[in-house]
């Protein structure tokens, strides 16, 4: 079976950096994947090329049976493709309606459409409803991340990319993002995770990846690496 996303030995790097290398995954569509693995292994890296945001250096991504490794990222929303970046990256000086609007840029909508899409993500994120009329900057860290997921699912995407959601975030706010997390995939949207997380996020995935310094060097179901000796050493002993 065709997986919806296949990225086939990537490399990517920074000038002379090799940030990944010819590292090969697969997504299959209603599922969601983690990458897991320390600061610096390629994660980000890895998002952005599939996202169309870096270029690979060698090797191919496929997205529903075609091939998109060349086509540039707006084309690639507009495929069903989106990326909630790490960081949040919402933008500060809007409120959050029109950070939500600026998501479905992508899809012309009518306004009554775009209503009824603005109108999705309240219900998905009650807090954002409330918050609608207030500058993206005054939220707190964990109401951020709820608006970058919120708007990345303005564009309406089958495949949505999540950089690092739980990063400096409380416990608490963490276990809801984790909570919506299911319910995407509940409603058929297919996740790609990344995350530090590591127990959290294998917790979640039906299949991962661990990246050691750009190398895939370990992949399973979730419950598969939560149980590895390797993954339990590395990214799950103390401190963790
Ligand atoms: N803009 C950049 N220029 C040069 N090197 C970079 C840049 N971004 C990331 N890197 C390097 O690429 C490697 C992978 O980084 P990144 O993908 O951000 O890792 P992760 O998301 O897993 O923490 C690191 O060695 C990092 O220092
Ligand atoms: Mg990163």
């Amino acid at each position: 079976m065709t997986a919806m996303l296949e990225v086939s030995t990537a490399s990517i790097g920074y000038g002379p950096i090799r940030a990944v290398a010819e590292a090969s995954i697969r997504v299959e569509a209603g599922q969601v994947v983690a990458i897991v693995g320390a600061n610096g292994a390629g994660k980000t890296t890895l998002l952005k090329s599939i996202a169309g945001l870096l270029p690979l250096s060698s090797g191919h991504i496929h997205f529903e049976g075609r091939d998109i490794t060349a086509m540039p990222p707006h084309r690639r929303v507009g495929a069903g493709i989106a990326l909630s970046p790490e960081g949040r990256q919402v933008f500060p000086d809007q409120t959050v309606r029109d950070n939500l609007e600026l998501g479905a840029w992508s899809r012309n909508l009518s306004s009554s459409a775009l209503e009824d899409a603005v109108e999705e993500q309240f219900n998905l994120f009650p807090r954002l409803r409330e918050r609608q009329g207030q500058m993206a900057v005054t939220l707190s860290g964990g109401e951020q991340q709820m608006l970058a997921i919120a708007r990345a699912l303005m564009s309406a995407p089958r495949l949505l990319l999540l950089d690092e959601p739980s990063l400096g975030l409380a416990p608490l706010v963490i276990k809801e993002i984790f909570a919506i997390i299911r319910t995407l995939r509940g409603r058929g949207i297919t996740v790609l995770l990344v995350e530090q997380m590591a127990n959290l996020a294998l917790g979640v995935a039906d299949r991962a990846y661990v990246l050691e310094t750009g190398r895939v060097t370990l992949s399973g179901t979730g419950a598969e690496l939560l149980l590895h000796p390797q993954v339990r050493a590395a990214y799950l002993g103390a401190g963790h």
